[in-house]
């Protein structure tokens, strides 16, 4: 069973003010609750563990729109260092899908899931990055691919989880809405390098 970093509730982050925020968000963060530097560090080791376990196989490597970007660039870029630097290489391409799933900080009803025919995943394996996975991995599966492997780089502790566990996980976080590295509220914070936890105050003022 894959375990991620675990980020325990009584460790409730970074002052905020020891790290570089901009300064559009300096006022909406509470705390700086993964620092970028730490999310880099773990999936370069999601990397390597993921490319031991692959095999030769071709790998099409989905994205999950938007909360996903940062982390699948990153990933890949981290695969492609040991494609590029190991005793074997493997082909791999792209595709991605756009997932929403959360209005303000809560999720929605309605999982919608955005673009894609997935027709190029016949037969391949795929590298998923993502939260809202069990709504995509049954579409997924109707297309037969040899192996899926999702990679997460988040997941949280909660209760009305799923129940649902990705095989690579870069953290296990408490059940908290975080921003940054891509993850959004309402659209806001994507531009930011570290994951945070924001100020009430903050969800107010960019609430809709
Ligand atoms: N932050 C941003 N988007 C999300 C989260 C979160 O904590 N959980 C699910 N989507
Ligand atoms: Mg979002």
């Amino acid at each position: 069973m894959a375990c991620g970093l675990q980020i325990k509730d009584e460790d409730s982050g970074y002052n905020k003010n020891l790290f570089c925020i901009p300064k559009h968000y300096e006022e909406d963060i509470e705390r700086v609750f993964i620092p970028h530097g730490l999310i880099l560090d773990r999936t370069e080791r999601l990397a390597r563990d993921i490319m031991q376990d692959m095999g030769s196989h071709h790998i099409v490597a989905l994205c999950v729109l938007k909360g996903g970007y940062k982390f699948f660039a990153d990933l890949l870029d981290h695969i492609k260092a040991l494609n590029q630097n190991g005793d074997k290489s493997v082909p791999i391409t792209v595709d991605f899908v756009r997932i929403k799933s959360y209005c303000n900080d809560s999720p929605t009803q309605k999982i919608s899931i955005v673009g894609e025919e997935l027709s190029a995943l016949n037969g391949k394996d795929i590298i998923e990055t993502g939260r809202t996975m069990k709504a995509l991995l049954s579409k997924l599966k109707d297309k037969e691919p040899k192996m899926i492997r999702v990679v997460s780089l988040l997941i949280k502790m909660t209760n009305q989880s799923p129940g649902y566990r990705p095989d690579y996980i870069g953290f296990e976080i408490p059940d908290k809405f975080v921003v940054g590295y891509a993850l959004d509220y309402n659209e806001y914070f994507r531009d930011l390098n570290h994951i945070c936890i924001l100020k009430e105050k903050a969800k107010e003022k960019y609430k809709i």
